[in-house]
């Protein structure tokens, strides 16, 4: 059980992110066709879940046949990680949890979640048990490496983990105060790696290969990639070939119709007519994103943003990704 992610790690070091609005199942489709490593969900609420939310529930939904998936949990009451546990265990399989403790958004924080968590680390503790004795199933934690560079908690939050069973612990290697844009800190990553008895997998601005060596020569055993997959699920591939892969216009359009497809047939599964109609029309905005994301390396990526923004329904945005991608 506590090898889960040692072993998997081992086999691929990589590890795609959670991302809300993102790893959605579709999009976690077209990132198994790179990779065979751990792969992370949105992250759930466990108040929704433990009130049977039918939003929360979903958010559990595999494609089918998905493996290698970590479902990550949010919340700030301990006893609530442990009853919305015992509803998910006895209808959903769950391979792995994770616990978001780097969330900075005040939606989040507001409920004492997400970062809000490395300001109180008894409460954290008191999280990390109620998982423990709920569960049996092997879960990760995922931190920043503190509030501010004068409130670093990366070393007590380590202490708590090795302490209390969690069998990974996951380092986006910034503060709370940096948001997404602050330096990366390889030098914590190097001295939490060289004294963890659990795995560490870093995070934070890997793009490339190099940035991938620059996170994987501090020591940690993996790596976890965000924005990078979001623009390219390609990455993982580049990556792995010592960046000796690329992707033609044509087979990324493939990946997009794929992707469409899949989404539709999730929104198909939702029980009413309203509710399918909600979620394809999410969807598409989504899709819409990821078509322009894709696109940015590619010649006239910008009319192509423009034309896509114009178009009035889902057909007129086919003919222009269709068009686009065949011509780029
Ligand atoms: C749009 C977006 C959504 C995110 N959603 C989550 C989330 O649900 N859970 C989480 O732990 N982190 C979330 N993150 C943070 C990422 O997982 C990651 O820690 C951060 O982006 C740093 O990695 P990167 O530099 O590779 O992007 C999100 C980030 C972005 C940009």
């Amino acid at each position: 059980m506590s090898n889960f992610f040692r072993d998997n790690l081992n086999k691929s070091d990589l590890v795609a992110a959670p991302m809300a609005g993102i790893s959605i199942p579709p999009f976690r489709k077209v990132l198994r066709k790179f990779f065979d490593g751990l792969v992370y969900s949105e992250m759930i609420s466990v108040e929704g879940l433990s009130r049977l939310g039918k939003e929360s529930v979903e958010y559990l939904n595999r494609y089918e046949g998905e493996r290698l998936l970590v479902h990550q949990l949010f919340g700030g009451n301990p006893s609530t990680y442990s009853e919305a546990i015992k509803v998910i265990e006895d209808t959903h399989h769950i391979e792995a949890y994770d616990v978001n403790a780097g969330c900075p958004v005040r939606k989040v924080m507001k409920s004492s979640a997400g970062s809000a968590l490395l300001e109180d680390l008894p409460r954290l503790r008191s999280i990390m048990k109620s998982i423990r004795s709920s569960t049996e199933k092997p879960f990760s934690l995922k931190i920043r490496v503190g509030i501010d560079d004068k409130k670093l908690v990366y070393n007590e939050v380590l202490n708590i983990a090795e302490g209390e069973g969690v069998n990974a612990l996951i380092i986006h290697a910034r503060t709370k105060k940096d948001q997404f844009s602050g330096t990366v800190r390889y030098d914590i990553l190097e001295e939490v790696a060289s004294r963890a008895t659990i795995p560490i997998i870093g995070n934070g601005s890997v793009y490339d290969y190099d940035s991938y060596l620059k996170m994987k020569s501090t020591g940690v055993d993996g790596v976890m990639i965000a924005r990078g997959m979001m623009h390219t699920p390609w990455l993982f591939k580049v990556i792995e070939s010592k960046g000796d892969y690329s992707i033609s216009s044509d087979e990324i359009l493939l990946l997009l119709l794929d992707m469409y497809q899949d989404m539709k047939v999730e929104a198909l599964r939702r029980d009413s007519e309203i509710e399918r109609l909600k979620k394809i029309n999410h969807y598409k905005q989504i899709f819409i994103k990821f078509s322009l994301w894709f696109s940015r390396n590619l010649r006239d990526a910008t009319t192509f943003r423009k034309n896509l923004y114009q178009c009035k329904d889902i057909n007129e945005i086919m003919d222009q990704v269709d068009t686009f991608y065949k011509s780029a």
